[in-house]
């Protein structure tokens, strides 16, 4: 793990470079891609929670009793639709009561400004940490409308999880969000003339649903 500037963690490990290398190729097909985000996305998670807290627990083995624990907080994640969807199940999997609040969201493509269209939050009752998951942060428009709406349901703490991201974009979260922690697989150099993130790894949304 490297913490670039504050509040931002580029996930620094064999297996992340491995499986985010095989994710940018353009050969990589479908069921491939979505297995590597999959990966990702675990990796991402282990890394981003290591902070949750904990309350003891008592266990008892087949051997004899212990004092264990579990976590203790109650934990949102929130996929930005359509990428963020791939990244649900890995994230569900080391967090099984987790509960999963979807987000609409999607870039018009003349201004690369972020739309909404779905968000079911309840009033009241926010969740303590949220953690929204996408695979890429380009202009960071649709990562910041997200964490908006979290702000406004009262989430005390967001973590940002992308498995791209574009410096332009970390500092646009980071201007607007700077209580925000983000975690990135990786950061790459440019935005291009349509805001898509170059190297990148194209459009994650489409790459994942064969669109
Ligand atoms: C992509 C991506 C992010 C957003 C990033 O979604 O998954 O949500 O763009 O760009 P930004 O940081 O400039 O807002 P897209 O709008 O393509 O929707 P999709 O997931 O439905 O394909």
């Amino acid at each position: 793990m490297r913490e670039q500037q504050p509040n931002v963690v580029i996930v620094d490990h064999p297996l992340v470079r491995h499986h985010l290398t095989l994710l940018r190729s353009v050969e990589t097909t479908p069921i491939q891609f979505r297995a590597h985000v999959r990966r990702l996305a675990s990796l991402l998670a282990y890394e981003a929670t290591q902070d949750l807290a904990e309350e003891s627990h008592e266990v008892t083995t087949p051997l004899t009793t212990m004092t264990g624990s579990v976590v203790s907080t109650t934990i949102g994640l929130v996929p930005i639709l359509r990428a963020g969807l791939g990244m649900v199940e890995p994230v569900l999997d080391l967090l099984p009561d987790a509960q999963v609040w979807h987000l609409g969201l999607y870039r018009d493509e003349e201004t690369a400004e972020p739309v909404h269209y779905y968000s079911k939050l309840p009033p009241g009752q926010p969740v303590d940490v949220a953690l929204v998951v996408d695979p890429m942060l380009a202009t960071g428009g649709s990562a910041i409308a997200a964490l908006d709406t979290l702000k406004e349901w009262g989430v005390p703490q967001v973590k940002l999880l992308s498995i791209i991201a574009a410096q332009e974009g970390i500092d646009a979260v980071i201007e607007s969000h700077p209580e925000t922690s983000i975690h990135v697989c990786a950061v790459d150099a440019e935005l291009n003339a349509n805001k898509f993130i170059v190297p990148g790894l194209g459009d994650a949304g489409d790459r994942t649903f064969n669109t």
